[in-house]
């Protein structure tokens, strides 16, 4: 019997309504899918409905008190590999992203992840970087990103389309993952 497929999950990282986010998710969802080498989840943090941060103790303590709280420490704790699809505000990334990372700890650690960033001239790559901090502060381990210029490759009529080079960029995002994925999955084991 062939081994079970690792999980990638897919997290949009925008809650606005109205986002972009979730066009460009289902792009490299779609993307993923046809990869062919994982389990691939879509996961929308509009859906997780966290408060901000509202845990009396330190997520390392694994005590949650709230529902939200072991929901979303569930449905991470499925991922062996996550990319993260995040807009740039104000030359970082999202509250709601930092938010969600803060509510867990173990949850993270040793799993390769990477980045879909979007953005106007900078492409977001300003909000990848300072995601990138806190994950690998955490122990994640950066698989590379996708970085993209909305002017460039816009969203239309809620339809998001890569051009030739961000399909290169996003094959190679996978190529890495389905390359560390093993690894770290033994390392937790
Ligand atoms: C509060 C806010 C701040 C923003 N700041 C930046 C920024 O610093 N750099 C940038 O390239 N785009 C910025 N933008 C534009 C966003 O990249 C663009 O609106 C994108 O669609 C946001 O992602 P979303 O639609 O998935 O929420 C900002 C947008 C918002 C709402």
């Amino acid at each position: 019997m062939a081994a079970a497929k690792p999980t990638l999950q897919i997290v949009i990282g925008s809650t606005r309504p109205g986002r972009v986010g979730g066009a460009v998710a289902q792009w490299f969802y779609d993307f993923a899918l046809a990869y062919e080498g994982f389990e691939v989840e879509l996961v929308d943090l509009a859906q997780m409905n966290l408060p901000l941060f509202d845990e009396p103790h330190h997520p390392m303590r694994r005590q949650y008190v709230h529902e939200h709280t072991k929901h979303w420490s569930q449905i991470v704790s499925r991922a062996d590999a996550l990319v993260f699809v995040i807009p740039e505000y104000n030359h970082s990334m999202n509250a709601a992203i930092k938010n969600a990372v803060d509510y867990l700890y173990h949850e993270w650690r040793y799993k390769p992840f990477g980045l879909v960033c979007y953005g106007g001239g900078a492409r977001g790559l300003r909000a990848a970087q300072a995601l990138k901090l806190s994950l690998v502060s955490l122990k994640m381990f950066f698989a590379g990103d996708v970085a993209i210029g909305l002017g460039v490759t816009p969203v239309v009529e809620g339809v998001f389309d890569g051009d030739e080079q961000l399909v290169v960029s996003a094959g190679t995002l996978l190529d890495e993952l389905a390359r560390l994925t093993p690894l770290f999955q033994s390392l937790r084991a």
